[in-house]
C-alpha cells in the first residue's frame, strides 16, 4: 500500500503474482479489485482519499509513504522469528521496486519479522536510515499502557509507557519512565496505595509479549490493533506532527549498543513527514539497558546471517 501525495490509498499486490497459473492471477486480481471496490464504498465516511488499486508499481510512483504489509503471517504456535527465510524472499521482490518508483518516500514496515524486515528493506532500497521505519513496539506500547491502565484503574490515554527492543519474545518494558497523568508510575502505585507487587508488573510484561500468541491462538491472526497501530505512525508521518513513538530503526551507537552492529529495533523516536527526526534520550535502569542489548544481541545474530 503506498499513499502518494494527494493522499490516496493504493492496494496492490506484489508482481510475484506473475508467477501464478492464469486462474490463481485472476482470482488474485478479482480479490484485490473486491478490496478495493470495499473500501470506495466507505468513501462516504472518509476523509477525502482516492482508493485505486494494482498489480503493477508504477501505480505507486511519487509517494511519500510507502507501508508493506504483505508477508508470511505466524499460524498459531510459530514465532515471528520463523517467518524470515519466506518474508525475506519476498522483500527481495518487493522493496527494488517501491524505491524505484518513489526514490524520495518514506518506507514503513509492518511485515514480521519486523525488526528483520526492517533492516532488509534499508539494505535493499539503500534509502537513508531515518527513512526506513518499522512499526516495531508501537503496537506492544498500545498494549502494555492498556493492560497498565486496568491494573490501575486510569484512562489508557493517561499512561505513557514504551516497551523497546524487538517487536517479539525479547522486547522490554520500561518501567522507570512510565508515567499517569505526568506522575511516574512507581510513585502514583505508593500514592494511590495500590499494593506495589512486582509480580503483577511482570504479568502485565509476559501478558504484552503473549498478546499477539494469545489473539492468534483465538482467531488466526492480529488486525484490529495493528491496524490501528500503523494508522497511527501513518498520520504523525504524513502530517508532520512530529510526536514521538516506539518504532524500529537503526540503532547502532544508541544505549550502549556497538556501531559495528547495523541492528534494527524500537526505540522512542520523533517522527515527522521526513521519517525519523530523532531518537529521544529516556532514561533507562541499567537492567532496563541489559535486556535492550540482549534483544539487540537477538536480532543481530538473524540480520548477519541473512544473503541479501
Ligand atoms: C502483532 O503483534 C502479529 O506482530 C503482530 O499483532
Amino acid at each position: 500500500m503506498a499513499i502518494a501525495q494527494t493522499d490516496p490509498l493504493l492496494l496492490f499486490s506484489p508482481t510475484s503474482a506473475t508467477q501464478l497459473s492464469p486462474p490463481c492471477r485472476r482470482q488474485l486480481r478479482d480479490k484485490l479489485r473486491g478490496e478495493m471496490l470495499d473500501l470506495q464504498h466507505a468513501a462516504a465516511f472518509l476523509p477525502g482519499t482516492r482508493i485505486s488499486s494494482s498489480v503493477d508499481y508504477s501505480v505507486t510512483a511519487g509517494s511519500h509513504l510507502c507501508i508493506i504489509t504483505a508477508g508470511a503471517r505466524q499460524i498459531a504456535g510459530e514465532s515471528r522469528l520463523d517467518l524470515v527465510q519466506r518474508n525475506v524472499a519476498m522483500f527481495k521482490k518487493i522493496v527494488p521496486e517501491l524505491a524505484k518508483q518513489s526514490p524520495a518516500s518514506t518506507i514503513l514496515v509492518v511485515s514480521n519479522p519486523v525488526d528483520v524486515l526492517t533492516y532488509v528493506t534499508w539494505k535493499l532500497s539503500g534509502f537513508p536510515a531515518g527513512r526506513v521505519i518499522g512499526s516495531g513496539t508501537n503496537l506492544d506500547s498500545s498494549r502494555f499502557r492498556f493492560l497498565l491502565a486496568d491494573h490501575l484503574e486510569v484512562n489508557a490515554q493517561d499512561v505513557q509507557a514504551h516497551m523497546v527492543g524487538e517487536h517479539g519474545d525479547s522486547s522490554v518494558a520500561l518501567w522507570s519512565s512510565i508515567t499517569v497523568g505526568g506522575v511516574p508510575v512507581l510513585s502514583s502505585l505508593k500514592n494511590s496505595q495500590i499494593k506495589y507487587e512486582e509480580e503483577a508488573l511482570e504479568r502485565i510484561r509476559k501478558a504484552v509479549v503473549g498478546s499477539a500468541y494469545e489473539v492468534i491462538r483465538l482467531k488466526g491472526y492480529t488486525s484490529w490493533a495493528i491496524g490501528y497501530s500503523v494508522a497511527n505512525l501513518a498520520r504523525t508521518l504524513l502530517r508532520d506532527q512530529r510526536r514521538i513513538h516506539p518504532v524500529s530503526l537503526l540503532a547502532k551507537g544508541f544505549y550502549g549498543i556497538p556501531d559495528d552492529k547495523e541492528v534494527f529495533l524500537s526505540l522512542p523516536a520523533q517522527l515527522g513527514r521526513k521519517g525519523i527526526i530523532g531518537v529521544a534520550n529516556v532514561e533507562l535502569t541499567e537492567e532496563e539497558s541489559v535486556h535492550l542489548r540482549r534483544s539487540a544481541e537477538t536480532l543481530w545474530e538473524i540480520q548477519r546471517q541473512l544473503d541479501l
